[in-house]
Parts: structure tokens; C-alpha cells; sequence
């Protein structure tokens, strides 16, 4: 007897409905064959499929079944398939009915007692299964809140294979998990965030850091060590604008897949923070292997990608970044697929000036030559440069300032500046779902957004002749002019703030 159980697999962000069909044959010889392209724990699943069923007080006939996992030309892989393979065999043999199954997506690894567990994903595979016009998901129980993230689709937390049994024929039906309300309206927890009020001085970093982070504008802090770089870097989730519904459901969709969700809070409102070691790889970094995920820079998503001491990272590894950088997504090719996933982060990057980190600085001689300098710095490539809008030096903070015992600015402050600035973007971005901040703009809408005022655009021209920008760098220049703009809740941008913005270019190399 052949039947088929809907379930779905994950190919990059999306879903995909997978036909797990099965079919039973009472007079073959006993075997046990997946066919369908699976990989090699899918195959495993017919060991624990086997053992679940029997487990689980259900009759396993030692006779033959083929598995067929349709369409055929996408791999299979991981334990996702456990549950829907089971209950195929179960339904092939009478033990489950199969009027139940029509509509319904089944996801979930078994445990050889019987127990149904967790899988990367969740959210694209009900958001798949919703969109291809599915009634209800069966998902692992701990999932579950997961799965309820996406509306008008009936989530059924399934503890285990016995149990679904019973649910099926109606014997200990399982209600269907109720969603809480999605609300990301109230800032979310931040607790255990050094506030911006514990940094002593620093005064006009600060101030750049709060530019970028209410346009999400890249910034490069270079300074001698112990000034703060690190510690201003870790307060700067602070004062980031809460993220819109939207946003949180793309970070969550992302971390998702990448099986790095908290089972307690299904839905991430908080900016990612991430900051890899300067030994990740390039996959690591960007995503990879040979069916690929997510790296760090779209796990760093509408939040910062930290790159602490950027000279330390591998050249190559950095220069991988600058697609990402420019475009905002990263794109894999692999043999039979090529996947793209958001990346869309903001790049605070810290450094020392030298490899003694005292160049430069009134107190400490630098003992590095002139020499070493220069090829310290130009690891950091023009291109890399040139894609970041905010160029700081960090100085070391005088003896008064640090023993001072007034608290600074908090971030709590700081950060409703951010969120008006933010409002101010999100009202001239109305409709184009593609923009979220300044720093999205592309050159259209520079041109449309970004006209400065006339004073200001004469200011650009001498400045473009002096300095010798990029066509880049003057875009940049535009955009950082209207996020100052919008802190200081001006339509126009001034000669002020494009002065403000042109000096957080960097400068020639700083000897
Ligand atoms: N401006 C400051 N206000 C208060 N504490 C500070 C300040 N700067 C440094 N500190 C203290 O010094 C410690 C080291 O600072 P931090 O790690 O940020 O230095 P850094 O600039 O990143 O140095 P490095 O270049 O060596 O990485 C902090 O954890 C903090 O305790
Ligand atoms: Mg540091």
C-alpha cells in the first residue's frame, strides 16, 4: 500500500514541501530503502524510524518498504525526516489514517524511545507550509513557539510518535499550540550592557557612534590599546533602534536555519551583536559548506558585525567582506544551487594605529618605524577604507576625565535621539519596503533624498578637488550628511553637518 506525508525541507532561507512517499509491500523480500536523494542522516533515519515505531508500542512487519523523497533533484538532509517517514510506514500498514494526513506538514528527528525532537528551521518551513496553502504543521514540541510565529496556520506540538498516534485517531487529541501576542513596540530587555554613562570621556566618539549608529553607517575606531575602543563597541547595542516587527522576523528567520534559537524566545528583538574571532574562516564569516548556511555576516543582520583588532583577520577573509558590504546580501554558488541571504549589518571595526599601539599617542613613545607602520596599515585595503563612512580616533582618556565621578550621557538618552532620527528615515521610506535606514540608500535615491542645501553642495565640489574622493566616498559623504540631518531634525542638509561628515573621512594615513 503507498502513501505520501507532506513535509518540508529548508534550502537556504525558504522552505521547500518535500513528498515523502511510502510504500509497503507485504510479499517483497524485508528491506528498508530510501530512495531521493538523501544524504547520509537521512538514511540513518531508517534506524531510528524503525526502532520509534516499535518503541512506541506499534508494529514495525519485518517486510519490505521503499521511502521516495520528491522532488528528487533537491538533496535531503538532516533528521527532519524521521517523523514523516514513520508516519508514512504507519499509515502504509494501517496503523495511522490517512484522511488525517491531507493538509497537514509533519517535521521532527526521532529518538529511538519514540520522543519527537527538535530541528533547525522551523519558521520557514510553516512559513512555506502556510503559503502553499497547508492547515496544520506537526513540529517537534519544543518548536513549537517557533512555528507559531507565522499566523493563520494551526501548530501541533508533538511530544512524541505514540502520542501523535493517539492525536490522529482522535483518542488524546493535542491541542494546537496558542500564539502570544508579536509585539516588538517596547524596547527590549538590554541588561548587562555597559551603558554609555560608565565610559569615561570620549566625548566625540560617542558622538560618532551615536551618527552611526542612527543611520547604520560603518565606523572604524583606531586607537593605543586600553582607550575603550572594545568597551564602546560592546555598549553600542544600547542605543540602537529597537527593530520594527518585520525586521525581528527577518533576523529570526535567519537565525532559524542556522539552528541558533533560543527555545524560551522564539522571536529575536534585540540588534545581533556578533563578534567573530579573528581566526573564523572565510565560509565562517560569510556562510558556506557544501549545503550552505548562514555565516556571520548574516547572522549580524540589521545589528553590528564587530570586527575587534581587524588587522589580526586574514587579509582574504577580509576582503570577502566588501560584496557584502557594498550589496547587502551574500551570494553562494554551489554546484547545484547558488543562495543568497541577507546581510545587512552595520561594520564597527577597532584597531591600534601600529603593532606597539602607541603611535601617535602624548604619552607612550611608539617604538615601531615608519616602515612598519605603513605596512601595519595597509593591511586594512583602500577598498575596505573607503566603504567605511566613520573614520575615529580613539585618544587616551586624561587622568581628571577618568577619575571624574559624574556619570556621562546614558545610553537610554542616546538612544531616543537614535529612534527620532530613525522615525524621521522610516517616514521618507515609506513605501520602499527595501530601505530601512540611510545607509540603504543606492544612488537613486541619494539623488532623491540627499540634495544638499546650495552653500553645502559648494562645500562638497572643494572638497571633492582636495581631497580626491571616489564617486563612493562622495555618496557616502551624502548619506552621513543626511543621518546628521536627521539627528538634528532638519529637511535640509547644511553646510554643518556636511562638514561633520566629510570629517570622519579618513584622513591620509595617519604618519
Ligand atoms: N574611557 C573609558 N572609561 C572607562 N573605562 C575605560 C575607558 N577606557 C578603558 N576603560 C577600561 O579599560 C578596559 C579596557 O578597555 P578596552 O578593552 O575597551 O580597550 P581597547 O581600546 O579595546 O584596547 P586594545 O587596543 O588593547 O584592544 C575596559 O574594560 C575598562 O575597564
Ligand atoms: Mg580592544
Amino acid at each position: 500500500m503507498l502513501s505520501t506525508i507532506y513535509s518540508c525541507a529548508v534550502v537556504g532561507l525558504d522552505g521547500e514541501i518535500i513528498q515523502v512517499e511510502v510504500d509497503y509491500n507485504p510479499h517483497g523480500m524485508p528491506a528498508f530503502t530510501v530512495v531521493g536523494l538523501p544524504d547520509a542522516a537521512v538514511q540513518e533515519s531508517r534506524e531510528r524510524v524503525r526502532a520509534a515505531i516499535r518503541n512506541s508500542g506499534l508494529q514495525f512487519p519485518s517486510k519490505r518498504y521503499t521511502v521516495n523523497l520528491a522532488p528528487a533533484n533537491l538533496r535531503k538532509e538532516g533528521p527532519a525526516y524521521d517523523l514523516p517517514m514513520a508516519i508514512g510506514v504507519l499509515a502504509s500498514t494501517d496503523q495511522a489514517p490517512l484522511e488525517r494526513l491531507v493538509g497537514a506538514i509533519f517535521v521532527g528527528e526521532l529518538s529511538l524511545d519514540g520522543s519527537v525532537r527538535h530541528v533547525g528551521g522551523i519558521l520557514p518551513i510553516a512559513h512555506s507550509a502556510r503559503q502553499e496553502g497547508f492547515e496544520v504543521v506537526y513540529v517537534p514540541e519544543e518548536d513549537a513557539p517557533q512555528a507559531a510565529l507565522v499566523p493563520d496556520i494551526d501548530v501541533i506540538p508533538v511530544r512524541s510518535l505514540g502520542h501523535l498516534v493517539e492525536h490522529l485517531y482522535d483518542l488524546q487529541p493535542i491541542p494546537a499550540y496558542v500564539r502570544g501576542e508579536l509585539d516588538t513596540s517596547i524596547p527590549p530587555d538590554l541588561d548587562g550592557l555597559t551603558d554609555f554613562a560608565d565610559v569615561k570621556g570620549q566625548e566625540h566618539v560617542k558622538r560618532a557612534l551615536e551618527v552611526a549608529a542612527a543611520g547604520s553607517h560603518n565606523v572604524l575606531m583606531v586607537g593605543p590599546p586600553g582607550v575603550g575602543k572594545t568597551l564602546l563597541a560592546r555598549a553600542l547595542p544600547g542605543i540602537l533602534p529597537t527593530m520594527s516587527l518585520e525586521e525581528a522576523l527577518e533576523v529570526t528567520r535567519i537565525y532559524s536555519v542556522a539552528d541558533l534559537l533560543p527555545a524560551d524566545k522564539p522571536l529575536i528583538r534585540v540588534r545581533p551583536f556578533r563578534s567573530p574571532h579573528h581566526t573564523v574562516s572565510e565560509a565562517g564569516l560569510i556562510g558556506g559548506g557544501s549545503w550552505p548556511r548562514p555565516g556571520e555576516a548574516s547572522l549580524a543582520h540589521r545589528g553590528i558585525l564587530f570586527a575587534d583588532e581587524i588587522l589580526e583577520f586574514g587579509q582574504h577573509t577580509l576582503e570577502v567582506l566588501r560584496q557584502p558590504i557594498e550589496d547587502k546580501v551574500v551570494t553562494i554558488s554551489r554546484a547545484r544551487v547558488a543562495l543568497s541571504f541577507p546581510a545587512n549589518f552595520m561594520l564597527v571595526a577597532a584597531m591600534n594605529p601600529c603593532p606597539c599601539g602607541y603611535f601617535g599617542d602624548p604619552v607612550r613613545e611608539c617604538t615601531c618605524s615608519p616602515a612598519t607602520i605603513r605596512r601595519y596599515q595597509q593591511r586594512l585595503s583602500g577598498p575596505l577604507m573607503d566603504r567605511i563612512d566613520i573614520h575615529i580616533e580613539v585618544p587616551r582618556v586624561n587622568y581628571d576625565k577618568l577619575t571624574d565621578d559624574r556619570r556621562a550621557e546614558p545610553s537610554a538618552v542616546i538612544r531616543e535621539r537614535v529612534e527620532a532620527a530613525r522615525d524621521r528615515q522610516r517616514h521618507r521610506f515609506r513605501g520602499e519596503a527595501r530601505l530601512q535606514s540611510n545607509a540603504d540608500m543606492g544612488p537613486s535615491e541619494i539623488r532623491r533624498f540627499c540634495q544638499p542645501a546650495p552653500a553645502g553642495q559648494q562645500l562638497l565640489n572643494t572638497t571633492l578637488r582636495q581631497m580626491q574622493l571616489s564617486a563612493r566616498a562622495y555618496h557616502r559623504i551624502l548619506k552621513l550628511g543626511r543621518t546628521i540631518a536627521d539627528l538634528a531634525d532638519s529637511d535640509t542638509i547644511e553646510v554643518p553637518h556636511l562638514a561633520e561628515a566629510i570629517q570622519y573621512r579618513p584622513r591620509k594615513l595617519l604618519y
